[in-house]
């Protein structure tokens, strides 16, 4: 993904095995802010929870070829699983409870780590930049995700334990690095839930740049009541609330990735 639009689209999986961090919502709203911007984005829900299809209002909506269930394991043509949404230049590939069995399904199924990459790399033309939300674990929905992807964008809940655990998904990213996917890349690691008023927040932001270096933001998304409250509403917050300290943050997110491409 540049300034320019893209011969291929830039798939980056967002990751990370603690639930709560703010992955989806990470998703929901780089994904519409860059849509705004007139890039061509994919959203690509691989949580049986589904909620980045709530959160985008598509919830229980499923695309001609149905879900994401049926893309992997029906392999479904890939043009046939996108759903538009609300927001001009932004498409969905679906999620709902389905794919709770899915993990389990993938395990007898060949190519069982590829069945992702299989899906996406067809719709590359079509598209930007492609998000892929993944479910809070370090199962094979999500290393479908990291064979797919070419960086993980990591976001990270400012609190006590932030780093811990960390080292699982370092330690799998190295794994898919030395034989499934070789160019796998770190995007960022994005800090969410940002509560300046507390010390807890700012050593764990120290701490967490000094570990990642210059592969951190410098963008960082602040604890905000309109980016909990958008999703129920089913639109993501940067429109429900464009003014709000959360949507601004996403927007410099946004703005701070094309600038590290352009460089
Ligand atoms: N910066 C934030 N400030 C306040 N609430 C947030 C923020 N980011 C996410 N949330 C809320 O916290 C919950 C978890 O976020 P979510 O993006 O769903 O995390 P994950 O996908 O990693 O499980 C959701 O209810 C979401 O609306
Ligand atoms: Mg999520």
């Amino acid at each position: 993904m540049t300034e320019q639009r893209a011969a291929s689209a830039r798939v980056l999986a967002i990751a990370n095995q603690k639930g709560g961090v703010g992955k989806t919502t990470t998703v929901i709203n780089l994904a519409t802010s860059l849509a705004l911007d007139g890039f061509r984005v994919l959203a690509v829900d691989i949580d049986p929870q589904g909620n980045l299809t709530s959160g985008l209002g598509l919830r229980g909506r499923r695309a001609d070829a149905g879900t994401i269930y049926e893309a992997l394991l029906a392999e479904a043509a890939p043009e046939r699983c996108l759903l538009a949404t609300q927001v001009e230049n932004l498409s969905l590939i679906p999620a709902d409870r389905n794919l709770t069995g899915a993990e389990i399904e993938l395990v007898s199924a060949p190519s069982r780590e590829y069945r992702l990459r299989r899906l996406i790399d067809p719709l590359r033309g079509r598209f930007d930049c492609i998000f892929i939300d993944c479910p809070p674990s370090l199962g094979l929905l999500t290393l479908n995700a990291l064979v797919a992807a070419d960086a993980v964008l990591i976001p990270l809940h400012c609190e006590y334990f932030a780093l811990e655990g960390l080292a699982d998904l370092v330690g799998t990213m190295r794994r898919v690095r030395s034989g499934l996917n070789p160019t796998l890349d770190i995007e960022g690691v994005l800090l969410t839930m940002y509560d300046e008023r507390t010390n807890l927040g700012q050593l764990v932001a120290r701490d967490v740049r000094e570990f990642f270096k210059e592969k951190v933001f410098n963008t960082v998304i602040p604890r905000n009541v309109r980016l909990g409250e958008a999703p129920s509403h089913g639109i993501p917050a940067v429109l429900y609330d464009a003014k709000s300290r959360g949507a601004a943050a996403y927007v410099a997110l946004a703005k701070e990735m094309l600038a590290r491409h352009a460089a």
